[in-house]
């Protein structure tokens, strides 16, 4: 039915052909971190470069834990919200002390490192270890809301504790990291917040909103 069709097309069209993005060429779960760390108030475009200098200047989580915070800061500069950074650094240190600088396939350990909420703990399960977790964030939240009409107000805790919900229950067996990563194409590319690209929507026919007219009203959200 509609929900098992949703993980099946959408992982598929995932597959098929996606971005180029540089964490994206391997699952090493520092990389995935990093990146994760870095999109969570930046847009693609804008952390491409500064991941890719990130991870050439601290190729690894000790060497991250190991350099003085100054050059970490510098690295950061023009990226904004420098808590990211000092968050990620006091994590690597951690990680370094606790786990040996391998980040563990565990999501307590993972969900208890500085500046990673229930968001990025899912992207670094499932994208790293492809463990079953959902990764909800706005896009998420907007595509889940679209495909099945849901009218709850996203900007109230208790849609994404719903959201989250469901979006665990869509995770094709097997697939967590790359269905996830296909939720955020799709909510990057396709089912963007205004006018959204049904026509080329890997999962349109199945789409209530699209069904019955209303992707420009929905996703239901108070406040900006
Ligand atoms: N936004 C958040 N996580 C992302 C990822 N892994 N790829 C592309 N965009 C993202």
């Amino acid at each position: 039915e509609a929900a098992e069709f949703f993980g099946r097309e959408l992982t598929a069209w995932y597959r098929r052909g996606n971005r180029d993005l540089p964490w994206r060429r391997s699952k090493n779960p520092y990389y995935i971190w990093v990146s994760e760390i870095m999109l969570q108030q930046t847009r693609v475009d804008t952390v491409i470069p500064y991941f890719n200098r990130f991870i050439e200047r601290f190729p690894t989580v000790s060497d991250l834990a190991e350099a003085p915070e100054e050059d970490v800061l510098k690295l950061w500069e023009g990226l904004g919200y420098y808590s990211r950074a000092r968050n990620l650094q006091a994590a690597a240190r951690d990680v370094a002390e606790k786990y040996g600088g391998t980040i563990p396939a565990d999501k307590e350990a993972v969900s208890g490192m500085k500046g990673v909420g229930p968001y990025t703990s899912g992207a670094i399960l499932s994208i790293a270890f492809n463990i079953p977790e959902p990764a909800v964030d706005g896009n998420v939240m907007r595509v889940l809301s679209r495909y099945f009409c849901l009218e709850e107000d996203i900007a109230k805790p208790a849609a994404r504790v719903a959201i989250e919900g469901l979006a665990r229950k869509l995770i094709p067996p097997g697939a967590a990291g790359d269905f996830n990563q296909a939720l955020m194409e799709l909510g990057a590319l396709v089912c963007t917040p205004r006018s959204p690209h049904c026509l080329p929507c890997p999962v349109m026919e199945h789409c209530e909103a699209r069904l019955t007219g209303r992707q420009d009203e929905l996703p239901i959200k108070t406040k900006a």
